[in-house]
């Protein structure tokens, strides 16, 4: 198959890139420098017209330009790097050895090809040659000899292109790269908003809009994990964006550490946006011949407003990002023990999960924290993976069989990531903990975070870890992360190198549980939603998305979720009322339907349970196996924003629309309500569909543009599920 979405108009040195929907654009000017010229809606011919050249003052010329019109100051760039005379934010710093930051990079050589480039030890998207198509265009500074590969993957039919980057020290003398984006995408002209996802822990995703302005607007992770306070993934939406109308861009990155984002309109309305690597903690030196790769970013547009792009992404993270033998299958529903009996347990209480499982109709019982060392709370333990069988009164051998023997699946939980002071291993290699000489560390959970930087420390926790795994019959992991970084010093590392090693250490000890452990299930999790992002789907299908279990909090933070990211990633459990984190009370019917919006399971103690809730779970559990794949698979709408609207309800069509699944969650409740109406999205123009509970049939487009009424009932969160379908015959 020729290359076909990549071009290289050679006359004019003009790379444009095509997908299905969008093209993209680039040329190298006569100077030798890599502009950009456009990204959006499909479009063909050349559009450098589109540059103008005026003698701007104080904005200054490439000494060999003999015109005062030329300035990289004021021209749209695919890679700016500071020394240039470019005074916006630089997608590159590099020290160089005698201590001055400069590096001018000119076009040198490109390669097109099929099939996507991947980059060694960082995730990244992945294709068939027949799927995607790379270009690898490398720039150079003549004086230093830094090579910068900017990489770019194709995805037509996904409508996206990725970004990637090396920089490759070819001079002599060592380097430093204080600064190293990931993609930069500009603006030429228009007004933006950025669309951020903000939070907390047990709060995270929650959506700001605001205006892209002049001066530069700042939005990142300095926390070592990509962090539950700020995603890192963002939207670029023209100012009349909606949900299904208008222009927007997506930018994912797809690491788990720590980022920045920035976004920035210059003094000429120019709007210049920035993915990439944080640059504070970040020195990362470059000996002669030695490369640093900068992780990916996912790009997308959509013309059509949010959902479309939600769609993009959804579909390049499921198909393209999640990998494993679980990534297309049915996802085991789970009753975890953490919020059933947190610490206090033995081995008969999770015999006795596993039995009540069993009766309920759940595939499989995870046995959380504290089954390890000592470990009674969260003082100590962490890094003792030893089953601590006086607790358990039993093997962990025994302990599975018995559990499995109930005829459900057992799962573990895990944070190898971390130590406690109090722990033998803590005793016997204290210098194994991030901390620095002479000073004391700070404490998070009264834990310490392992240097995973250093392959001695991951490599022994690898193997004691491997241990428990290899007791038994262990289908899945739960993977946790429960503080974030400080003190970022390595006995191995310069210090400028280790928040990013570190994540390296994450990704590699990842890859090596999933390669010796196939078919087993790793859910990532930190704090709920803390590593939340696309680095870690690459290695963990699921993840848990959030600590906050609350039906109607649930419904902002999966709201927000899932501007990027897939419901097939997304854990929700059902858990136990009033609430542990809020103290709310809803239906178990309301938690149902909320948790459904994910990968489905409980967080409770069903002994707990009167008849009638069980009787209700046992529903719950058929409901969410008849409609497993259209979840999971299925095209995703959101219909309502819970932050503004009295209602919260979303959608999931079938790809052949032939089937639809409607949830409503009334979360405003008054005297006399007002009837809101919930319009449906993505259905068969022309269809019938049939309500199947109510056996009522519906016109399409009467359902997407006049809606259905909500019904007005007094009780505080009641919820609906409707299932349509398109009627064969009338
Ligand atoms: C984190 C997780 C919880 C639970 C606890 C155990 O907070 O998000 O689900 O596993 O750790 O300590």
């Amino acid at each position: 198959m020729a290359i076909q979405n990549i071009r290289y108009d050679t006359e004019n040195q003009l790379f444009t890139l095509s997908t299905k929907n969008t093209s993209y654009q680039m040329k190298v000017d006569s100077r030798g420098f890599l502009l950009h010229l456009y990204y959006g809606a499909k479009i063909s011919g050349n559009m450098e017209y589109l540059l103008t050249y005026y003698d701007r003052g104080f904005s200054g010329n490439p000494y060999e330009e003999e015109t005062r019109t030329y300035s990289l100051d004021v021209l749209p760039q695919e890679y700016p790097t500071l020394g240039t005379g470019d005074y916006r934010s630089s997608a590159l710093i590099v020290r160089n050895a005698d201590g001055t930051e400069s590096c001018t990079l000119r076009y040198k050589e490109h390669t097109i090809q099929k099939g996507k480039y991947s980059l060694r030890g960082l995730p990244a998207v992945y294709a068939t040659n027949q799927e995607a198509e790379t270009l690898e265009i490398s720039l150079e500074d003549v004086v230093s000899k830094v090579e910068v590969r900017l990489f770019y993957g194709v995805l037509w039919e996904e409508d996206i292109i990725t970004r990637s980057v090396v920089i490759v020290n070819g001079g002599s003398e060592e380097i430093i790269i204080e600064k190293a984006g990931s993609a930069c995408v500009d603006f030429l002209y228009g007004n933006y908003d950025l669309i951020s996802f903000y939070g907390r822990h047990a709060m995270e995703r929650n959506i700001q809009r605001s205006k892209i302005l002049h001066g530069n607007t700042v939005i990142g992770s300095r926390r070592g994990a990509s962090s539950h306070q700020y995603n890192p993934a963002l939207i670029i939406a023209s100012s009349d964006a909606t949900e299904d109308f208008g222009s927007c861009y997506g930018m994912a990155f797809v690491y788990s550490g720590n980022f920045q984002f920035e976004a920035e309109k210059d003094q000429f309305g120019l709007t210049r946006t920035m993915m990439g690597l944080l640059p504070e903690q970040f020195h990362y030196p470059l000996k002669h011949g030695e490369e640093l790769i900068v992780p990916e970013t996912i790009l997308s547009y959509s013309a059509a407003g949010f959902s479309f792009l939600s769609e993009h992404f959804h579909r390049c993270i499921r198909n393209h990002v999640c990998r494993g033998e679980y990534q297309h299958q049915v996802r085991p529903i789970l009753l975890n023990s953490w919020e059933a009996a947190y610490f206090d347990f033995n081995g008969e209480t999770i015999v006795g999960l596993a039995k009540e499982a069993a009766e309920l109709g759940i595939d499989m019982v995870v046995m959380d924290d504290g089954w390890f060392g000592k470990r009674d709370d969260d003082n100590s333990g962490l890094g003792d993976w030893e089953v601590n069988e006086k607790k358990l009164g039993c093997t962990l051998k025994d302990l599975i069989r018995r559990v499995t023997d109930t005829g459900v699946k057992f799962g573990i939980w895990i944070e190898p990531e971390m130590i406690s002071e109090d722990s033998e291993l803590y005793r016997t290699h204290p210098d194994w903990a991030l901390q620095i000489p002479g000073r004391k560390p700070v404490r998070s959970r009264n834990q310490l975070v392992l240097d995973f930087s250093r392959e001695e420390v991951r490599n022994e926790v690898f193997d004691a870890i491997c241990k428990v795994l290899d007791q038994g019959e262990i289908s899945y992991v739960k993977w946790d992360m429960n503080r974030s970084l400080a003190d970022i010093f390595s006995k191995e590392h310069v210090a400028g190198k280790v928040h990013y090693l570190y994540v390296l250490g994450v990704y590699e000890f990842l890859e090596r549980l999933a390669l010796r452990y196939p078919s087993m299930l790793i859910e990532g999790c930190c704090g709920g939603g803390g590593r939340f992002d696309a680095g870690m789907m690459y290695y963990t299908p699921q993840i848990w998305c959030s600590d906050n279990t609350d039906a109607v909090d649930r419904l902002r933070i999966q709201y927000g979720t899932s501007f990027f990211y897939p419901i097939s990633v997304v854990g929700s459990h059902v858990s136990a009322i009033p609430n542990h984190q809020t103290g709310r009370k809803t239906s178990l019917k309301t938690r149902g339907i909320v948790a459904m919006a994910g990968t489905f399971g409980y967080e409770l103690d069903p002994k707990l349970l009167g008849e009638e809730e069980r009787a209700e779970i046992k529903e719950q559990i058929k409901t969410y196996r008849n409609y497993e794949d259209l979840i999971r698979n299925g095209i995703y709408y959101r219909l309502t924003d819970p932050f503004t609207d009295d209602c919260t309800a979303w959608l999931f069509v079938s790809k052949d629309k032939k089937q639809a699944l409607l949830n409503i969650v009334v979360t405003e409740v008054h005297g006399n309500m007002e009837v809101s109406f919930v319009k449906l999205k993505g259905l068969q123009k022309g269809a019938v569909y049939r309500e199947l509970t109510s056996g009522k049939a519906y016109v399409a487009e009467a359902l997407m543009e006049a809606g259905l009424p909500v019904s007005v009932e007094t009780g505080e969160y009641n919820s609906c599920q409707f299932v349509f379908a398109v009627q064969e015959k009338l």
